[in-house]
């Protein structure tokens, strides 16, 4: 059965706030596999590395000791170069494509995948800080969590920044989180398709028209086999990936990370280190102006292989609210873009601009509102003051879930809910935020 069917915990969904509350606690609990959650049943059956740092968030709201164990456990992937998987193997399930025996690192404990996700997880602890009403528990897990945060962000300066550019870059479009968005149309054209068979399982689980194409799907695979070819050797796949994108998503998530990263050192007397993070995000900071593109008036990702722009209209480019990177004019400029943006569709926010050409409102990255992304984009937009957009990404994102339900994504301009159903950083979303705002 396609995860599209109203689940029971689904159908508890009202638009009372106690209720909606009630029903996102209730799907934490119920995709808790004793220590991690999974984003959905079926469709993501593992703990994932973003969704791990938000849904966090949500359990923040009424578990403080599952929410800190959350990013323990995730952290039990943790590489000894400092990498964060994208994917943990906590325990085996069938329902997924590519599984743990695709990446060739079944011999690890957990068994892992060798590439990794949107570096958020240093903001999420900062948030969590903020928000814990045990601040004894608090400290004592940010101790245990900050080593390994460092670590992490060490590995992102060191590996997928060797000639210190300021900008990371991303060897699978996995990595950005935003699997098939248009901005990867052009530099994945330049993967050769596997030769291999394979199965997917993903659209056992959903609609295919609401999930990347095979044509995507051949290319991805490609580029794990590679890095498993490859040993996973760091300066290898520098050199010899055929896919090597400076995301936009990633770099501003990882500018904002850094900075949180460094007040955390601070807060834990090691002044250091909170220097040096601090330098790197200036340096990231500055960097920014190679991905400022004056035709679209926004920031695009840069295809580093050919040194062109992937001039295309995805909402990535409003995460600069989120970190922080705006100065006055650009902030105004910006928020112009992001209002007319909006006034585009029915709900905001579409993850392309919906006059381009290859807008399609209910195929996952490329078009679809993702109530995350409403939050970090919102989360800036209350940050520069503009609290009207802030206010009005919230009220569709509570609507959208509040009519529709738990979903993972949702069509800007039907409110049509899409691809996992009671989802994990849907709900989280619900509590952190929504019920917060
Ligand atoms: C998937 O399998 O669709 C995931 O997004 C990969 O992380």
């Amino acid at each position: 059965m396609k995860e599209n069917h109203m689940s029971s915990i689904e159908m508890t969904t009202t638009f009372a706030d106690q209720s909606m509350r009630e029903t996102a606690q209730a799907i934490l609990r119920a995709n808790d596999r004793g220590g991690y959650t999974v984003p959905s049943a079926k469709l993501y059956p593992f703990q994932w590395n973003w969704d791990a740092g938000i849904t966090a968030l949500g359990w923040m709201c009424f578990d403080e000791a599952r929410a800190w164990q959350e990013l323990d456990s995730l952290f039990l992937g943790q590489w000894e170069n400092g990498l964060v998987p994208h994917i943990v193997f906590h325990q085996p399930a069938d329902s997924y494509f590519p599984g743990p025996e695709q990446w060739g690192l079944t011999h690890r404990t957990p068994p892992t995948t060798s590439i990794t996700q949107p570096p958020l997880l240093a903001t999420m602890v900062r948030l969590m800080r903020d928000r814990a009403k045990d601040n004894g528990l608090a400290k004592e897990r940010i101790a245990t969590l900050l080593p390994k945060l460092i670590a992490t962000h060490h590995w992102w300066s060191r590996d997928r920044d060797p000639e210190n550019t300021g900008l990371v870059v991303s060897y699978h479009p996995w990595e950005s989180g935003m699997d098939n968005s248009p901005a990867w149309d052009v530099p994945l054209a330049a993967v050769p398709p596997t030769q291999r068979e394979y199965h997917r399982r993903d659209t056992q689980h959903v609609d295919a028209a609401q999930r990347p194409h095979k044509t995507e799907y051949d290319r991805f695979v490609y580029l794990l086999d590679l890095f498993r070819d490859l040993k996973f050797d760091a300066a290898r796949i520098y050199a010899e990936c055929p896919y090597r994108v400076v995301d936009f998503g990633t770099n501003a998530i990882l500018l904002r990370a850094t900075n949180d990263l460094a007040d955390l050192c601070e807060d834990a007397g090691l002044p250091d280190e909170a220097r040096a993070q601090r330098a790197r995000a200036e340096h990231m900071r500055q960097a920014f102006a190679l991905l400022w593109n004056d035709d679209l008036r926004q920031y695009v990702s840069l295809d580093t292989r050919t040194g062109k722009q992937l001039v295309v209209p995805a909402h990535a480019t409003f995460l600069a609210a989120y970190a922080r990177v705006y100065d006055g004019p650009s902030a105004t400029q910006q928020f112009a873009l992001l209002e007319r943006w909006i006034g585009q569709a029915r709900f905001s926010l579409a993850s392309l601009r919906p006059d381009d050409a290859a807008f399609e409102p209910q195929r996952y990255w490329r078009g679809p509102v993702w109530p995350h992304i409403n939050w970090m984009i919102a989360e800036g937009c209350a940050h520069y003051g503009r609290n009207d957009l802030h206010d009005r990404l919230c009220a569709d994102t509570r609507t959208l879930i509040a009519e529709k339900g738990f979903y993972e994504y949702f069509n800007p301009l039907t409110g049509e809910a899409y691809g996992g159903a009671a989802f994990s950083w849907t709900a989280a979303i619900i509590l952190h935020w929504v019920l917060e705002s």
